[in-house]
């Protein structure tokens, strides 16, 4: 047994946290989807999305002075070498914008209430929670006009539009002055209803190919002029849509923003594909839900998995037709919402 002045010795030894921080943050799912990037982290398209509510990574954040800069993470509970790799390099990025956060120790606890590396955006809402935890934290020492979209998209791209809903734009667009390929802004729902997404979940495995490995082959590909025209060209429509609450316009371009998406995987220099004969076959269904008169459409993100998107009011319907038909695919109901939550 320790004596009481070993104890002692052992609790000065202890980092004294000096900020706590935890921050909710849900994924979104692109309607306008950002795909190949330049620079550090900047897309080179426009893209939109819709934020989610259900589905939430959680990080907890304490932050300790330290003379050796030095960052733990828990994942679920345990210790995780990806993504405390992942999460060194960002901190990696971020030092040399704000040098001051090379002065200490970061203990990061997540957690994600839906499956990671799915095609469900968890990079979104990971790097959406964590950096607003560090925009929280400068914003204490001292800083001021910090972008927590902005230290977001340093980690993930996608995650500079989780920090708000419920729709956002990232990336410049003649539709919006103020917008910009350093952060994302809100975009004005207009007439639009509220919108609903039924999450199909066709595969839990973690993908083969991550979205780094897309976004570079967008570098050298064939369509990449004509790729980032109709990017700019369905901006344009998706906003007429949400302005004249035009759900099949909007629906129309939405699908083909998916398709073009994965057909761009298809066609890179080294071809891949990420799409499952299940995906097909909801693909399927959702036509011929159309066909009998449901507004119903598809979208995807880098991954087998489906989001179908309704208006809020029709989505229990077509929830239970949906399960009539697929039994065996667990589904995930969520809906538009506004991005992160501090919680401490
Ligand atoms: O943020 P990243 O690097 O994981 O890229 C996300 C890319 C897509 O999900 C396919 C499209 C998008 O705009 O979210």
């Amino acid at each position: 047994m320790a004596t009481a002045p070993e104890i002692e010795f052992l609790q000065s030894m202890k980092p004294i946290v000096i900020f706590e921080c935890e921050v909710s943050a849900p994924p979104n799912i692109a309607f306008v989807k950002y795909w190949g990037k330049f620079g550090e982290q900047k897309p080179i398209n426009p893209s939109l999305s819709m934020t989610l509510t259900y589905a939430k990574t959680q990080t907890l954040m304490k932050v300790s002075k330290s003379d050796v800069f030095g960052v733990d993470v828990l994942f679920e509970g345990e210790r995780h070498l990806g993504f405390k790799k992942r999460i060194e390099s960002y901190f990696q990025t971020l030092i040399r914008y704000y040098p001051e956060l090379s002065e200490y120790h970061y203990h990061i606890e997540t957690s994600n209430n839906f499956a990671h590396s799915t095609g469900i955006a968890s990079s979104a809402s990971g790097f959406a929670a964590l950096g607003s935890c560090l925009g929280y934290f400068l914003e204490s020492l001292g800083r001021e006009n910090i972008s927590k979209s902005e230290l977001a998209r340093l980690g993930s791209g996608s995650a500079s539009r989780s920090i708000m809903g419920p729709f956002m734009i990232w990336g410049t667009t003649t539709l919006k002055g103020e917008s910009s390929d350093l952060e994302a802004i809100p975009m004005n729902p207009g007439a639009m209803e509220e919108l609903g997404d039924i999450i199909v979940i066709i595969n839990e495995e973690p993908k083969e190919i991550s979205s780094s490995m897309g976004h570079s082959l967008m570098e050298s590909h064939p369509y990449k002029n004509a790729r980032i025209q109709n990017a700019h060209r369905n901006i344009l429509k998706v906003y007429k849509a949400f302005r004249d609450n035009d759900f099949e316009l909007l629906g129309n371009v939405i699908e083909s923003e998916a398709l073009e998406l994965h057909a761009l995987m298809m066609t890179s220099a080294t071809p891949f594909w990420l799409i499952l004969p299940e995906t097909l076959s909801v693909m399927n269904w959702v036509k011929e839900m159309r066909a009998k008169g449901e507004a119903v459409y598809f979208t995807l993100d880098a991954g087998a998995n489906i989001h179908l998107i309704t208006k809020l009011k029709d989505q229990r319907v077509i929830a239970e037709k949906f399960k009539e038909r697929f039994s065996e695919l667990k589904i995930l109901l969520d809906r538009q919402g506004l991005g992160i939550e501090r919680i401490r």
